[in-house]
């Protein structure tokens, strides 16, 4: 709009009536790549480029790995030589000195004393990645005592007015916005969403640790078909390309999908016909905002057998209350949703993407406070909170149907309703479980000082932790990937699974 100068000058008295700049907010771009990898951040003097790091809402450290970063070349490194164990979900345990230094990105200096930790681990052992740029809540750091991760750090050092982000995950031009939402890039207002207390499976009370960024789910569904119809916590993880329900609803989706299957308890893979998979949405209620995705993005895998293409979805299940707190939603979704995540106010925004591209036009620094300076309205169904544990035992079973593709559902479990096929899709899922545990039996952080081991070296500090590195390393298999002309198993942290719920 050209404004004649009368109508500007009276427009220019508006504006001096209100505060003339939103505050500073700090843009990285992101790539995606199966995961996202975060740009142009910097660390130490001078300041070097933090190459092929992920972008992690599943968990809170900055972990880099030598020799992509050079603790040397900085003189502003700082070693505190503390130890620690850091745990994710397909990376064998190892371990991190704590170390600080200065962040900066393109434009120059973001915050002193980052804290972050240095491991020597091949790049190999660590999914193929660099770094792991964790942006979760402090209370699921390796590195301890609690320390302000950098969203914190932003706000505490008076960069951003709150400790917030919004993830542009488009598979183009993505980016991440800490401080500050991109307000062109959505359609009609944003849907906010409580993210929620953890709740005791002892008690059945709130219990207050353990924070994820989470929110309720309260009905699953693969096209019509109802996959789960009990409220339950899901978190989405920006590093992590796999659907980790509880067992049932895997168990059902896997019914759902349709019989022509066969399972790779090896690999960990439900392999499909692919016919089966294709053109299939999963959608999931989130308090009465849908959130979707194409089932075909779960694929990791393909196998042609007797002359059928059949699809492998991998088989990742959590057990809310024994080895987490919440199931894990991929990051597809941040594809798919424009969403923002703020820290401060536990609370979770959603919104579609616009189909019209902005540009970077109207990104907006968010001042402190709880509410957004864009329209904003609470979801569809506000009272539909998660508010008692997740019972497996209370979820809906589907049944195969030994004739069809055809299926059936109760709404309870009884021993009567267990049929052949139902025992055939349950079999299924306990071997998963059997597998997934040996991943998720995890406890948070150990700090480990002066003791160092490897999957491969028979160390003798077992005592010193809970779980057998072997094991997970098993399951991480880096081997199997290189067989596929694409990477097409792309191992991702799945960090809910570090939370083994700690006995109160
Ligand atoms: C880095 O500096 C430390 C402390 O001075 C030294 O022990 C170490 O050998 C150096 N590492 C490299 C790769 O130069
Ligand atoms: C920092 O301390 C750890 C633990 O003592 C040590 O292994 C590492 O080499 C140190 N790093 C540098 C760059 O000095
Ligand atoms: C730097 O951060 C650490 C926590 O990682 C904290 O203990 C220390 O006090 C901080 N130093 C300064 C100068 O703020
Ligand atoms: C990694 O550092 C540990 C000490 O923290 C050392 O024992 C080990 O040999 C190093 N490994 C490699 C591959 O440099
Ligand atoms: C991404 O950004 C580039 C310029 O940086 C632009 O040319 C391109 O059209 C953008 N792509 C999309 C899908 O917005
Ligand atoms: C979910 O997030 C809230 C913070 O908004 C936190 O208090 C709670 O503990 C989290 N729940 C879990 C299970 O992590
Ligand atoms: C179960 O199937 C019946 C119809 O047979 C349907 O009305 C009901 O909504 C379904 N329930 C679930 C949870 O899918
Ligand atoms: C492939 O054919 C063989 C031999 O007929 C059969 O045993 C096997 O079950 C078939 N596999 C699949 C996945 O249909
Ligand atoms: C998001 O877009 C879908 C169509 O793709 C539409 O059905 C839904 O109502 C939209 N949601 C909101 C909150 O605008």
């Amino acid at each position: 709009m050209i404004l004649k100068p009368t109508a500007f000058l009276i427009a220019l008295q508006t504006v001096i009536a209100v505060p003339l700049a939103y505050p500073q907010s700090f843009q990285f771009d992101l790539v995606l790549k199966d995961l996202y990898y975060i740009q142009d951040l910097y660390l130490g003097t001078p300041p070097q480029k933090l190459e092929n790091t992920i972008l992690d809402t599943g968990s809170t450290d900055l972990v880099l790995l030598t020799p992509y970063f050079k603790p040397n070349d900085s003189s502003t490194f700082h070693n505190t030589t503390n130890e620690f164990e850091g745990v994710y979900g397909t990376i064998a345990p190892f371990i991190m000195y704590q170390a600080s230094d200065i962040l900066s990105s393109p434009n120059g200096f973001l915050v002193n004393n980052e804290t972050f930790g240095v491991s020597n681990i091949s790049s190999n052992d660590f999914d193929g990645h660099y770094g792991i740029c964790g942006v979760g809540f402090t209370a699921t750091e390796f590195i301890q005592p609690e320390y302000k991760s950098f969203p914190y750090l932003l706000k505490e050092q008076g960069r951003i007015e709150r400790v917030l982000f919004s993830i542009d995950g488009k598979p183009q031009n993505g980016s991440i916005i800490f401080g500050g939402i991109h307000s062109g890039i959505f359609q009609g207002s944003l849907t906010k969403v409580p993210m929620i207390e953890r709740i005791s499976s002892k008690t059945g009370q709130k219990a207050g640790y353990y924070l994820v960024p989470n929110f309720t789910v309260n009905e699953i569904k693969l096209g019509d078909i109802v996959i789960s119809n009990e409220n339950t916590l899901y978190t989405i993880d920006s590093g992590a390309n796999v659907f980790a329900p509880p067992d049932p609803v895997l168990a059902n989706l896997f019914v759902a999908i349709g019989a022509d299957s066969f399972s790779d308890d090896d690999e960990g893979y439900t392999y499909f016909n692919v016919e089966q998979v294709n053109g299939k949405q999963l959608s999931f209620d989130v308090q009465g905002f849908e959130l979707k995705f194409p089932l075909k993005d779960l694929i990791q895998d393909t196998r042609e057998v007797n002359g059928t293409t059949y699809v492998g979805i991998p088989q990742f299940t959590v057990d809310i209350g024994v080895n987490a707190d919440t199931g894990t939603l991929p990051n597809f979704l941040l594809q798919y949703y424009y969403t923002v995540w703020d820290y401060e106010n536990h609370q979770m925004y959603f919104a579609n993407y616009s189909s019209i591209d902005q540009g970077s036009k109207g990104k907006i620094g968010v001042a402190s406070g709880t509410d957004l300076p864009v329209p904003t309205q609470n979801p569809p169904h506000p009272l539909a909170t998660y508010s008692v544990v997740y019972n497996p035992s209370l979820e809906t079973t589907l049944t195969a149907s030994p004739t069809s593709d055809g299926y059936k559902n109760s709404s309870s479990v009884t021993g009567a309703e267990h049929t052949t096929s139902v025992t055939e899709a349950e079999h299924t899922t306990s071997v998963t479980e059997a597998e997934h545990t040996t991943s998720v039996t995890l406890s948070k952080t150990l700090t480990l000082t002066s003791i160092y081991w490897s999957a491969s070296s028979s160390s003798s500090s077992a005592t010193t932790r809970t779980s057998k590195p072997g094991k997970e390393s098993q399951y991480v298999k880096p081997g199997k990937e290189s067989q596929h002309e694409k990477p097409s198993f792309v191992i991702s942290t799945v960090t809910e699974i570090v939370y083994a719920c700690p006995t109160t």
